[in-house]
């Protein structure tokens, strides 16, 4: 169904190659990464972005600097500056905890080979999870939906199928006939770019939406369909910036909006989401529009990539192992 890849290890010449999604839709390029800066790169300039995909790509970016060097205290130096790389998705100092369980047992007769094992233990879950998210997502779907999504939660953001947008390919492969409203998601256009790339790709009726344009087609919709960065104890969850206006414009036309999360995307050391470290990027995202400034000159801009949807406003969390319905406290810290 998917016929593209977005991180693939080349063990024999230890680098990892990743889809550019910088350069989508105009251009489909591949590129390696030799060393654990050009994969710190990578996720930081969103050449490889979302969450889960940015927790695999870092795992094989520890196996890239075992590779390098066998001497641990570097190995862990390189971890803690991957982690670095991006804030607010938990997945990234998730996988490379346990990148650093493995550096860390002293039972290690072949650090890299066991590094390696664990990155692709780490891909494996990733791939199984969207797949099981899409199995419980798909129920809720309904032939003739409209479904609203936000930024890219799919397959471009994982390693598998995709969390909210691998739903809607579980959906579709069940015969059920639906329409997906993009949000074209400022300020880079993940939405605009990448959704309606590999939705459209894979024959998903698409329509493209600005984001000011929610609330004006928020009534006609039957379920709005959104991935997470970092969900904490009491169900609040960090996503792409835009997704609380949309969940609090869902609520007032009373359309069911839900998050489609792997475990690995819960921060069990959080009570809320006043907790987690919200990504404020380059002010440059908002100022140039296609390499042309648009803003005068002086204008000061505000750009957090990132907001928090109190728990009080999702009908359910879709996980690998379930559909969670509020309260959500109880149900989380059994995820554990
Ligand atoms: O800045 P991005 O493009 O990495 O933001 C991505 C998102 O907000 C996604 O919705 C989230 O990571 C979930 S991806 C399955």
């Amino acid at each position: 169904m998917l016929n593209f890849k977005t991180i693939e290890y080349d063990s024999q010449n230890n680098q990892i190659i990743i889809l550019d999604q910088t350069k989508l839709p105009e251009k489909e390029i591949y590129v390696n990464l030799k060393t654990v800066k050009d994969v710190y790169n990578a996720i930081m300039t969103l050449k490889v972005r979302g969450a889960p995909l940015i927790g695999v790509v870092a795992a094989y970016g520890i196996v890239l600097s075992a590779g390098k060097n066998n001497n641990t205290r570097k190995i862990l130096k390189d971890a803690e500056y991957l982690k670095s790389a991006r804030p607010t998705a938990v997945n990234l100092a998730w996988a490379i905890n346990r990148m650093i369980e493995i550096v860390k047992n002293k039972k290690n007769q072949n650090l890299y080979r066991d590094l390696l094992a664990e990155a692709r233990r780490i891909e494996k879950e990733d791939k199984d999870a969207c797949k099981n998210i899409g199995l419980w997502g798909a129920k809720l779907i309904k032939n003739g939906f409209k479904i609203m999504v936000h930024c890219n939660a799919g397959a471009l953001a994982t390693s598998g199928i995709g969390t909210a947008l691998g739903i809607l390919y579980t959906a579709k492969s069940m015969g059920k006939k639906f329409k997906v409203y993009s949000c074209e998601t400022r300020p880079i256009l993940q939405g605009a770019r990448l959704t309606t790339w590999e939705l459209t790709r894979n024959s998903i009726e698409t329509l493209l939406i600005c984001d000011n344009m929610a609330a004006t087609y928020m009534p006609e919709m039957d379920l709005v369909l959104v991935g997470a960065d970092r969900i904490a104890l009491n169900g609040d969850v960090a996503n792409k910036i835009g997704t609380r206006g949309l969940a609090i414009i869902a609520r007032y036309y009373r359309v069911p909006f839900y998050v489609a999360a792997p475990i690995s995307s819960f921060d069990f050391g959080i009570e809320s989401g006043t907790e987690i470290p919200i990504e404020f990027r380059s002010a440059d995202e908002i100022r140039y529009f296609n390499k042309q400034c648009i803003v005068a000159e002086k204008t000061k801009i505000c750009n957090p990539a990132f907001d928090v949807t109190p728990n009080a406003l999702l009908s359910g969390i879709i996980t690998e192992k379930g559909i969670l319905r509020p309260p959500f406290k109880k149900k989380i810290v059994s995820l554990k």
